[in-house]
């Protein structure tokens, strides 16, 4: 006899692993401003694009964000932003502004996807 624990277990691990195959093989992951596109404005953009500092909008809140979305798809990729004067070819520095390839591909991937914001977490 199988228990009902047992066949519980089964159907979850059918589930999850059906939903992880659908994840695979399905659409592209779709970053969404609240999971992965805010913390890196937090990290990379916010001490300028705040409200009262050298940058001329902000990017700490997600109405802007989405507003600016496709601009920061642009900038992101040709480097202009966030900005950091010396060249690839300059000697390395500590803290170099710069963003990782990653970081720079999930802030396009979500201006492709036309700014979703996905789920807020709870406060
Ligand atoms: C060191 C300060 C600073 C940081 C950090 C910074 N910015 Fe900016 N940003 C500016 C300033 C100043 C301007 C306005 C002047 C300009 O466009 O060059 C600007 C302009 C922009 C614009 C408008 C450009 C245009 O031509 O339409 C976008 C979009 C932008 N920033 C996105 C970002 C993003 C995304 C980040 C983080 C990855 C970032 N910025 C980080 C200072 C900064």
């Amino acid at each position: 006899m199988i228990r009902p624990t047992t066949a519980l277990l089964s159907a979850t691990s059918i589930a999850v692993f059906g939903m992880f195959a659908l994840a695979q093989n399905g659409k592209q992951y779709v970053p969404t401003y609240y999971v992965d596109v805010q913390p890196i404005l937090e990290k990379h953009c916010v001490s300028c694009h705040v409200a009262g500092g050298i940058a001329p909008f902000a990017l700490d809140n997600p109405t802007s964000a989405v507003k600016w979305a496709e601009r920061i798809g642009e900038v992101t990729k040709s480097e202009y932003m966030p900005p950091f004067p010396p060249g690839k070819d300059s000697q390395k520095f500590l803290n170099e502004r710069r963003l990782g390839s990653a970081s720079k591909k999930i802030l396009q991937d979500w201006a492709a996807a036309k700014a979703p914001l996905g789920k807020a977490p709870r406060k």
